[in-house]
């Protein structure tokens, strides 16, 4: 027998934050769905149960027209479905292809990570978040949306002030007020450019919107950006960053993937899911239905946790442990079902074809910096705000 929705009470946003792995637990011990008072929202924690939502979206929609993310971003295809989503995913594709990322892409993000690694390889030692990861991420977005004129930082900005918005479960007003701004200052950046895309098709993101099938309007244009810049700019600057720490940790994995090069890409994929980038992201319950053992109502909102499910002890043996050599590898760090990870060719090529085989075989004998450790934080996104490596020059 279902039964209704147990609550936790004793689980705050400070401690998800810090470290979410022990309460992740917890919540997959106690039920399919738990209520965390805190963070006002019910938690899917365990891997199957989340297949199930993934695999129905009759029940469990991403459309909610009370959604964080529509107030921050306006109404993009994250939070449509069936044809409303379909056309719009239509639309972006062309820019992703893995064609395109190998043809067109792959040389940008190859000339952005040389030129960043010259621009510190003489200093020995440096934070990778800031002289590294952050800018990586945000000049290869840039150049993929077809941005001309917007510094890199200002991109990074924008991108942080938006997630910071979309995960404001608390209602903070300054926070608020921060992604408003990024907002706007996105909408101009976009209006620069916009007509210089309508002639003739780029593999840019602008103009695949302009030049797609279905033709979009200004708002979806608008709308869309934003989930990029959102979605395409921290989550592989903080894979990067796992990535790295992960190897630096476990030096017998290292030596084998620098024996064998090709292993820099399964090095990625077990970081995406030891610690996911994107650990939470929402549902809406359609109709009363039961998921799991929990009984649900028209309307509940769900956290779909797929950085708890992505270390749920029933589908990954020592789940707590970055090993790139684990039996069962597939995951759930890019989502599942329709709104599968767009950009997961891109991440995958950027991150784990480039940018961190580039750290690796530039910077001899990269090592953890022993005076200053890395630093992890948060859950609805997460990944490390700092990681200070040296290395011999
Ligand atoms: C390691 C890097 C990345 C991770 C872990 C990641 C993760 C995810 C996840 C979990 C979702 C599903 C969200 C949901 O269903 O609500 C998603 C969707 C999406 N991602 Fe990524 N992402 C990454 C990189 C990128 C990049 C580089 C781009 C673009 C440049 C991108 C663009 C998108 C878009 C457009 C969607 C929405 C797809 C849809 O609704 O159909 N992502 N991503």
């Amino acid at each position: 027998m279902a039964a209704p929705v147990p609550v936790m009470d004793d689980i705050s946003i400070a401690t998800l934050t810090a470290d979410p792995y022990p309460s992740f637990r917890r919540m997959r011990e106690a039920a399919s769905v738990v209520w965390v008072s805190d963070a006002r929202i019910n938690l899917v924690t365990r891997f199957e149960d989340i297949m199930t939502v993934e695999r129905d979206h009759g029940r469990f929609a991403s459309t909610n027209p009370g959604s964080l993310m529509n107030k921050v971003m306006g109404h993009s295809l994250m939070r449509k479905d069936d044809e409303a989503h379909q056309v719009e995913r239509k639309a972006i594709e062309p820019s992703f292809r893995p064609g395109v990322v190998k043809n067109h892409w792959t040389p940008v993000f190859d000339r952005i990570a040389d030129q960043l690694i010259d621009s510190f390889a003489d200093d020995g030692e440096a934070d990778l978040f800031d002289r590294f990861a952050a800018p990586m991420a945000s000049l290869c977005l840039c150049e993929m949306i077809g941005f001309k004129d917007v510094a890199w930082q200002d991109l990074a900005a924008w991108s942080q002030a938006l997630m910071d918005g979309v995960s404001n479960y608390g209602t903070d007003p300054q926070t608020a007020h921060r992604a408003a701004a990024a907002s706007d200052a996105i909408d101009a950046a976009i209006d620069a450019v916009l007509d210089d895309y309508r002639d003739k098709p780029e593999a840019t993101i602008l103009s695949s919107m302009l030049h797609a099938e279905s033709p979009h309007s200004l708002e979806q244009i608008r709308a869309n950006i934003k989930v990029i810049i959102g979605g395409g700019l921290n989550e592989p600057r903080d894979s990067i960053l796992t990535t790295v720490y992960g190897l630096l940790l476990n030096p017998e994995q290292r030596a084998r993937v620098e024996a064998d090069p090709t292993l820099y890409r399964t090095a990625f994929e077990e970081a995406v899911r030891w610690v996911s980038p994107i650990g939470m992201y929402p549902r809406r319950v359609t109709c009363d239905t039961v998921l799991g053992d929990t009984q649900l109502k028209e309307g509940d909102q769900l956290g779909i946790c797929v950085g708890a499910a992505n270390r749920d002890e029933t589908r990954f043996s020592d789940p707590d442990a970055y090993d790139i050599f684990r039996e069962r590898s597939s995951h759930l760090g890019f989502g599942a079902g329709p709104h599968f990870c767009a950009g997961t060719w891109v991440a995958r090529q950027m991150v784990g074809e480039i940018a961190v085989p580039k750290l690796f075989s530039r910077l001899s004998k990269l090592r953890l910096d022993d005076n200053r450790p890395a630093i992890m934080k948060g859950w609805v996104f997460r990944g490390p705000v700092s990681l200070p490596v040296r290395w011999e020059i």
